[in-house]
């Protein structure tokens, strides 16, 4: 029997031809929510499915009763019920290393141009406003030297911090649920409470995944907590942040500025007023999104769902669990 798959999210043409040559490809290249017919009947036949973006609830896994795996193209899983698909005995894969440093080139950027007030200036220089030298008003703040503050220290935060000590002479603050020895010792980073490290940092980076306990782990009180210098930059993911409070702290000057890849809404919505502070940096959600990044995201994703199909253990499997429970 050829197993079948829905592919949920746009992929090249030489990533479908290699699943086609596998497996039945049900293709939805763009597919705004999981109501579509077409989707929901391909769903209930599928074994696998391979695409990011869309929110799997435990109320359409019930539509799948065939499903063996599901391949994210993202290294965050916040969208999948991750218990109730191993539960199920569903394998859930991601995309872990091949975009550390792609994702932490874009946090890296988000710092510099928050720091240099580098968006704002080119605008400032197309509207044909540069009319004379610049003076004082138009300065922007170091980077190299400041004392940098990781919020998470996993893949992408250590990459950013090795960017900030090595490239920048940059002191590294980090908080982490689990230590990290070896990163002490390569880049001098010194773990504290995250209380600490919000009051010391010049620039306070969140790489933490969403989940229960990371939801709105930075609000009001945290923001009050850093210096009215502070520059703040999210690349994790939107939730982490409570995005009113963040709001309110750079209307009142509590920090100086934000580099924000992610928002608790995306696309953003038109009525948010952050894109239009002259002080914030938005993008929208680029970290990883290179061609060749993203082209190795996918054909990590297409392994992933090729050998999880075939019962091989694939490259990287986020519930380790549903593996013993299909494999014991
Ligand atoms: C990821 O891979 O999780 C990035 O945020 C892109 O979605």
């Amino acid at each position: 029997m050829t197993k079948r798959i829905v592919a949920f999210s746009r992929l090249k043409d030489s990533h479908l031809e290699q699943l086609r040559q596998e497996f039945h490809v049900d293709y939805f290249e763009r597919l705004d929510n999981t109501d579509d017919p077409d989707f929901r009947a391909a769903l209930a036949q599928a074994h696998g499915m391979v695409g990011s973006g869309l929110r799997i609830t435990p109320e359409l896994l019930d539509e799948a009763p065939h499903l063996e795996a599901i391949a994210t193209i993202s290294v965050g899983y916040d969208n999948y019920p991750v218990d109730e698909l191993t539960r199920r005995g569903i394998l859930l894969c991601n995309t872990p290393d091949v975009l550390t440093e792609t994702t932490a080139d874009t946090g890296f950027l988000l710092i510099m141009t928050a720091a240099r007030r580098a968006v704002e200036l080119a605008e400032f220089v197309k509207r044909g406003d540069w009319q004379e030298s610049i003076g004082e008003s138009h300065f922007g703040s170091d980077v190299h030297g400041k004392t940098l503050g990781m919020i998470g220290l996993g893949r992408i935060g250590a990459a950013i911090a090795r960017r900030g000590a090595l490239g920048f002479g940059m002191p590294v603050l980090y908080s982490n649920a689990s230590p990290k020895p070896a990163l002490e010792k390569e880049l001098g980073a010194k773990r504290c409470e995250m209380d600490e490290l919000l009051a010391q940092s010049d620039f306070v980076c969140v790489t933490v995944p969403l989940s229960a306990d990371t939801e709105h782990l930075i609000g009001a009180r945290e923001f009050k907590l850093m210096k009215p210098s502070a520059i703040f930059v999210n690349i994790a993911r939107g939730k982490v942040v409570d995005e009113a409070a963040l709001i309110a702290a750079l209307e009142m000057g509590e920090i100086h500025a934000a580099g924000l890849d992610v928002f608790e809404q995306e696309p953003l919505s038109p009525e948010s007023p952050l894109p239009y502070m002259p002080n914030v940096v938005a993008l929208p959600h680029i970290g990883s999104a290179t061609h060749e990044t993203r082209d190795a995201m996918a054909q990590r994703s297409v392994d992933n769902i090729t050998l999880a199909l075939k019962g091989k253990r694939p490259i990287s499997l986020v519930n380790q669990d549903a593996w013993q429970h299909r494999h014991q």
